[in-house]
C-alpha cells in the first residue's frame, strides 16, 4: 500500500487525553495516552474492507494471525460480510487461524514456528490468501511467514495489518492494506497485549511506565 493511503498517527494530530474517553478503571494508570479511539478503528476497518473487496478476485481464505490479530480479524470479516451484501459484490470467505511464534537462535537468523499441519498447508494450494495481522513492527515475522506460505503455492497472498510501526528497526516490509502508521512506542489494546494483559481494552493506547512495571514478568 502506498503510504499516502494510510493514516499517519502522530501525537500532534492525534492528541487525545485519557479523560476524553472511557478507560476500564483497572487500566487507568497503566496507559499514558489514547492513540486511536475504538470508534476510529472501526471506521477505518470499514474502509479497509471496502478496499479488500474491491480488489479481490474470487474466494478468499482469510487467515487470522493469533493472538493479537483476533479482534481486527473478527471486525474485518464482519465488515466484509456487510459490504458484500450492500454492494451486490459477493466474496465467499473461508476462515483459517494461525498461531505464529518467532524463535531466534542468534541475532542474524530466526525461525518462525507456525501452528499449521502439513495437511492444512496443502489446502492453501491455488487459493487466494488474505493474512490478517495486528501490527508490523520490524517486519521479520511477516517476511518469514510469507516465505513459509509461498512454499504451498497459493494463487495469491495479500497481507493486511491494522498497524505499522515507524521504527528504525524495520526491514522495509510494507503490507498490501494498512490501517494506521504509528510512532515507535509500545502500544496495547484492541487485542494487542503486554504480557497477555490489555487485550480487553478497546482503544489502542500507549502503555505507561506504571503499566510496564505492574505487568512485568
Ligand atoms: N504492542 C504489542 N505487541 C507488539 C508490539 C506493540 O507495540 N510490537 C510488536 N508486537
Ligand atoms: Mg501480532
Amino acid at each position: 500500500m502506498d503510504p499516502s493511503k494510510w493514516i499517519d498517527v502522530t501525537p500532534e494530530k492525534f492528541n487525545y487525553h485519557l479523560d476524553h474517553f472511557v478507560i476500564p478503571s483497572h487500566y487507568e494508570k497503566d496507559v499514558s495516552s489514547i492513540l486511536i479511539p475504538h470508534g476510529v478503528i472501526m471506521d477505518r476497518v470499514n474502509k479497509l474492507a471496502r478496499l479488500i473487496v474491491d480488489e479481490s478476485n474470487g474466494p478468499l481464505v482469510v487467515c487470522c494471525i493469533l493472538k493479537g490479530g483476533h479482534q481486527y480479524f473478527a471486525d474485518l470479516v464482519n465488515a466484509i460480510k456487510k459490504l458484500t451484501k450492500k454492494s451486490g459484490l459477493s466474496v465467499p470467505l473461508s476462515l483459517e487461524f494461525i498461531r505464529v511464534k518467532s524463535y531466534h537462535n542468534d541475532s542474524s537468523s530466526g525461525d518462525v514456528k507456525v501452528s499449521l499441519t502439513e495437511e492444512e498447508c496443502k489446502d492453501f494450494e491455488g487459493k487466494n490468501l488474505l493474512i490478517v495481522e495486528d501490527i508490523i513492527d520490524t517486519g521479520a515475522t511477516m517476511v518469514k511467514l510469507l516465505n513459509k506460505l509461498e512454499q504451498y503455492k497459493p494463487k495469491s497472498i495479500k497481507v493486511t495489518s491494522l498497524l505499522i510501526k515507524k521504527t528504525d528497526r524495520s526491514n522495509g516490509y510494507i503490507p498490501d492494506y494498512v490501517g494506521f502508521a504509528i510512532p515507535d512506542a509500545f502500544v496495547v489494546g484492541y487485542a494487542l497485549d503486554y504480557n497477555e494483559y490489555f487485550r480487553d481494552l478497546d482503544h489502542i493506547c500507549v502503555i505507561s511506565e506504571h503499566g510496564k512495571e505492574r505487568y512485568a514478568l
